[in-house]
């Protein structure tokens, strides 16, 4: 067994992992976080989709001990002191879920996927290569968010949520 520390959710934890578990794992089994989903667990669903220091990983394909040291965010440590983050709004507003399974997975990548576009990093469907910031449009949205799929077929109401939440924060229409 290694013993790691690393930050989940804001608090440090440190923990006895044996060097083959994933973080999936080690964040549902041990950590009892089971608000992260696994749907395949080979890295075709995104289900498992957490943050890393802001950046979207699946955490069924990474080992737990890749990770000490780093920031990790799950679907449970996107609220705020004011409630829901405003995405997890928009999500029940337009209906973005029916069972949920996908869902703790589709908040925290298009959490990610907003500030890689603020960023200004292209997607497959960027026609502006030089532009600072892109505007996430459907088919921006619908591009970025494709590694993360929803079984009840919610993508319309998942998009419509993005696309108001992060068009409001950039001051575009949807
Ligand atoms: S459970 Fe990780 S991608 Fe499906
Ligand atoms: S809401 Fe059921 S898988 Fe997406």
């Amino acid at each position: 067994m290694d013993h790691i520390a690393m930050r989940v959710n804001g608090a440090e934890v440190r923990v006895a992992v044996d060097p083959r578990t994933s973080l999936l794992d080690l964040l549902r089994e041990t950590l009892h976080l089971t608000g992260t989903k696994k749907g395949c667990d080979q890295g075709a669903c995104g289900a498992c989709t957490v943050l890393a220091d802001g950046e979207r990983i699946l955490s069924c394909l990474a080992l737990a001990v890749q990770y000490a040291g780093r920031e990790i965010t799950t679907v449970e440590g996107l609220a705020g002191p004011d409630g829901p983050h405003p995405l997890q709004r928009a999500f029940i507003e337009h209906d973005g879920f029916q069972c949920g399974y996908c869902t703790p997975g589709h908040l925290c990548s298009a959490v990610a996927m907003a500030a890689e576009a603020a960023r200004g990093v292209p997607s497959y469907v960027t026609t502006d290569l030089t532009a600072d910031r892109i505007v996430l449009d459907r088919d921006e949205i619908r591009e970025r968010m494709s590694g993360n799929l929803c079984r009840c077929g919610a993508h319309n109401g998942i998009v419509a949520a993005i696309a108001e939440t992060y068009a409001a924060a950039q001051g575009e229409g949807a």
